[in-house]
């Protein structure tokens, strides 16, 4: 059975009198240990996508299975726990809470599960992403990259055994695009799934597929 199952899956957004249809119909396997990567031009419906698909929104039609969950056919409630217990979701925007320390931004998955994350696991992340020397300073005294990193800590610290990332690498440097795809591919020999939106073609290349969209659908 595959891990994610998206079936006839649209999101209409209604803006003045216009109706933008950023999804159009997309269905979609994604079997367990895969690690793929969504591509296709600015506005053609990845990030809505993406969410659509981790949980995150509501399709105006068409359902999608996680893990054998029909998630938007769950409570609210239900569905925050499956996403924290199953789902990490790194934003294109980072989504950073601007109060809390690096470190703090951190460990607000553990947080939530009632877990103190062991120091060690969250220094083998933060090495791994160049990040540990950033540790103490504010989401406003890092720059976009550092920002990107810690975003990408604080997806991983639960060991999820789904990733969802939206353009992870867009603000990295080669050297630290390179540090995140070696670290994913780590993540993905262990057996994790994996689904990142990219407009890199070195980053889809570490993709063992392609999942293309132009104008909301799939080609
Ligand atoms: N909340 C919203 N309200 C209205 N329209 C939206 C909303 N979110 C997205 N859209 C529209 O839906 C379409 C798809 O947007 P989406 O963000 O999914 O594109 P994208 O492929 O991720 O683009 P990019 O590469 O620039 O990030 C666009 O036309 C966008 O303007
Ligand atoms: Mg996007």
């Amino acid at each position: 059975m595959a891990l994610l199952e998206a079936k006839n899956i649209t999101k209409d957004f209604i803006s003045g009198n216009r109706t933008v249809k950023a999804v159009n119909d997309i269905t979609i396997k994604i079997e367990k240990g895969e690690m793929v990567a969504v591509t296709g031009p600015s506005g053609a419906g990845k990030s809505t996508f993406l969410q659509l698909c981790a949980g995150l929104m509501k399709p105006t039609n068409g359902k999608v299975i996680l893990d054998g969950k029909d998630l938007y056919a769950m409570s609210r409630d239900d569905l925050a726990e499956f996403r924290r217990n199953h789902i990490s979701y790194i934003f294109q925007h980072f989504n950073l809470l601007p109060m809390l320390t690096a470190q703090e931004n951190i460990a607000v998955p553990s947080l939530l599960n009632d877990i103190k994350p062991e120091d060690g696991k969250l220094r083998a992340i933060t090495d791994s992403l160049g990040i540990t020397d950033r540790l103490e300073h504010f989401p406003f005294e890092m720059s976009g990259g550092e920002q990107q990193r810690v975003a990408i800590a604080r997806a991983l610290i639960n060991d999820p055994q789904c990733i969802f990332a939206d353009e992870p690498t867009g603000n990295l440097d080669r050297k630290s695009t390179r540090d995140v795809m070696d670290l994913f591919s780590r993540l993905n020999k262990d057996g994790r799934t994996i689904v990142i939106v990219t407009h890199d073609p070195e980053v889809a290349g570490y993709c063992s597929r392609i999942i293309s969209i132009v104008d909301g659908k799939t080609n």
